[in-house]
């Protein structure tokens, strides 16, 4: 699949056929499970020349090593207060060239204006389970949930509340096929908000998807992404790692698109279950949790973001991401909960990653 990065104002797209974006999603989909292999077989190569990279540069710089790592903690520390000035005025300048944001279906000159004081983002991650926090999730002026994680079952660990719903347009179809079971389990209420793509032709195909959608549930209160929004979420990737989001190979988050817009509409966020970029540098199979709350038997946790992270093509960056997510959490009020999030620990191995991989500048 290309990408475009062509300029263009958000208009509703003429048409493509249902079929075309059925076949668009499959290629989508059938990628995927080839890369998988590709992935894993990556993985081992790059684990392997990882080691004899360590081993080399620790063989080589043995003597220096030490003071080398004091020193950039000392310069770290003495920066801190200051980077924050700094790191403030830089995110908030990036954040404030924000423009466009996300068009109502029902009438597109319209774009989403919500606001809250303290919202939850709940992540489907299984780190939930068990956790009790449905009632301290509840409490908060807003609560927003991704893709069909569903409450119902969960009530419990993820609350029952839902303010607004993030949904990938590569999951309309797919994940919607069961839509009728969805909304009827889930009920149709808050806003549902779909983030689209910069592809053209993709983004007049997921509206027309939207359109039909809105059809059959007329009551939906239905926004999705437009052009310079997608635009905006890739040039802020491109700014906190120096690479082009599209040409290293990987997909934003759910959770990248989520971030971005509470960032917009909330005082304070407060993050249900995400885990800090370096938790999985430590999670063995054993210990690994699932990665939704929803599926115990689906994939694990770390095993599925490490496939992602290490992948060269179409991979979500979850590390990195959070690694990006824990610089915001020191300049605006983002909070982590169930796992809580130690602000003041230094992430040197994703950093590491991140380096060796040129993906950190
Ligand atoms: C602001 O956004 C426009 C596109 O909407 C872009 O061309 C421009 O470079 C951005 N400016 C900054 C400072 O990021
Ligand atoms: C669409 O939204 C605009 C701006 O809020 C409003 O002026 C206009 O009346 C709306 N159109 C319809 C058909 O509701
Ligand atoms: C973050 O927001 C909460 C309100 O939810 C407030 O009590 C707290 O003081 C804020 N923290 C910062 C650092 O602004
Ligand atoms: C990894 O485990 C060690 C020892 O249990 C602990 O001190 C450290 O904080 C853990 N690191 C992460 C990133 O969780
Ligand atoms: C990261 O820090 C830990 C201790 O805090 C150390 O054991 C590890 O070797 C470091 N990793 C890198 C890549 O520097």
């Amino acid at each position: 699949m290309s990408e475009s990065h062509g300029s263009t104002t958000w208009r509703r797209g003429s048409v493509r056929t249902s079929a075309t974006f059925e076949r668009a999603c499959d290629v989508t989909r059938r990628n995927i499970k080839r890369n998988a292999m590709k992935i894993k077989k990556q993985i081992i190569v790059r684990v392997l020349a990882a080691t004899v990279i360590t081993c080399a540069v620790i063989y080589t710089t043995t003597n220096q090593h030490e003071a080398n790592v004091a020193y950039e903690k000392e310069v770290h520390k003495y920066r801190f207060i200051e980077v924050n000035q700094i790191e403030k005025e830089r995110i908030t300048k990036m954040f404030s060239n924000n423009s466009f944001g996300f068009v109502r279906m029902k009438n597109e000159s319209e774009v989403l204006n919500l606001h809250c004081d303290i919202c939850a983002i709940v992540t489907s991650s299984g780190q939930l389970l068990g956790s009790g926090a449905g009632a301290e999730i509840d409490k908060n002026t807003c609560v927003i949930r991704m893709n069909t994680a569903p409450t119902r079952g969960y009530e419990k660990d993820v609350g029952t509340k839902t303010t607004l719903r993030m949904f990938s347009f590569v999951n309309l179809q797919q994940q919607l096929f069961e839509k009728e079971q969805f909304f009827e389990q889930e009920g149709i209420t808050g806003t549902f908000v779909i983030w689209s793509t910069t592809v053209k032709e993709i983004l007049s195909m997921v509206e027309e998807e939207s359109l039909r959608l809105l059809k059959q549930y007329p009551s939906l209160d239905l926004y999705i992404s437009s052009f310079e929004q997608m635009d905006f979420a890739d040039r802020v990737f491109r700014q906190e790692t120096g690479q082009d989001r599209a040409a290293s190979g990987s997909w934003l988050s759910t959770g990248w698109y989520t971030l971005l817009l509470a960032l917009t509409m909330c005082e304070h966020v407060k993050v249900y279950g995400m885990v800090e970029s370096d938790y999985c540098h430590n999670v063995t199979l054993i210990n690994d949790m699932p990665h939704h709350y929803f599926d115990a038997s689906g994939p694990k946790e770390c095993v599925f973001s490490r496939l992602h992270e290490y992948g060269l093509r179409e991979g979500h960056r979850f590390h990195t991401e959070k690694y990006i997510f824990k610089k915001w959490a020191r300049v605006f009020n983002i909070t982590f909960h169930h796992p809580s999030w130690d602000l003041d620990h230094e992430d040197n191995e994703t950093r590491f990653l991140l380096h060796r991989t040129g993906r950190l500048q």
